[in-house]
């Protein structure tokens, strides 16, 4: 059973359905705590499932570094499997990246390599696209770089916001995820092989 910790920043939509998935009998994962840079709406998600969290607060930190060294204490702690970044809107310091590489992935609400960043969503209005997606990668010390585990096209329609648009995009991304945790935990996805070339 492939141990899964879930790290968030916001209302956790992602982690929800993660979290739903994981308590259907058979899935071959389970998470086993959530952790948060802020007081993330989204941990009530965890605490509705009887799933332990932890809270990080960027901001009382003198630095990404800092701040990282307290996230992998605690993430020790756990000693997940597998690192899902869903919703976390902090890039990982180097350190935490090479200590869990290449057990980490992230979600990201665009076709990657288009529209990488903070602002996928945004992005892809700003540009016109007609056509934007949703993406599952492995981290690595890039800004969401790393090697393509799962994507898939998402439309924009013309009287998309940015609103609109994320809330088309976020379903294709949990399913993409669920479907990344479980090809994870019964050994079809293999991370380390995991390779795109850019
Ligand atoms: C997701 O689209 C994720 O890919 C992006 O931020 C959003 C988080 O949404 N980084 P939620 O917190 O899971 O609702």
């Amino acid at each position: 059973m492939l141990s899964v910790a879930v790290l968030i920043s916001g209302a956790g939509s992602n982690l929800r359905a993660l979290l739903e998935a994981a308590d259907a009998p058979g899935f071959p994962a389970r998470i086993v705590v959530v952790g948060a840079d802020r007081e993330a709406d989204g941990l009530q998600h965890a605490e509705d499932f009887g799933i332990p969290s932890f809270t990080v607060p960027y901001a009382r930190f003198a630095s990404r570094e800092e701040w990282g060294a307290e996230l992998d204490g605690q993430l020790r702690v756990w000693r997940p499997d597998l690192i899902v970044l869903s919703g976390l809107m902090r890039l990982l310091p180097p350190s935490v990246v090479d200590a869990w590489s290449p057990r980490i992935v992230n979600t990201h609400p665009a076709y990657l390599p288009e529209f990488p960043g903070a602002h996928g969503v945004r992005d892809a209005l700003a540009a016109g696209a007609v056509q934007t997606g949703a993406s599952v990668i492995v981290v690595d010390n890039g800004v969401d770089s790393g090697p393509i585990l799962a994507q898939e096209r998402v439309p924009v329609l013309p009287d998309d916001d940015e609103h609109t648009l994320h809330e088309r995009i976020k379903p294709v991304e949990r399913r993409l995820l669920i479907d990344v945790v479980r090809r994870v935990a019964t050994g079809e996805l293999d991370l380390a092989g995991a390779s795109t070339p850019r």
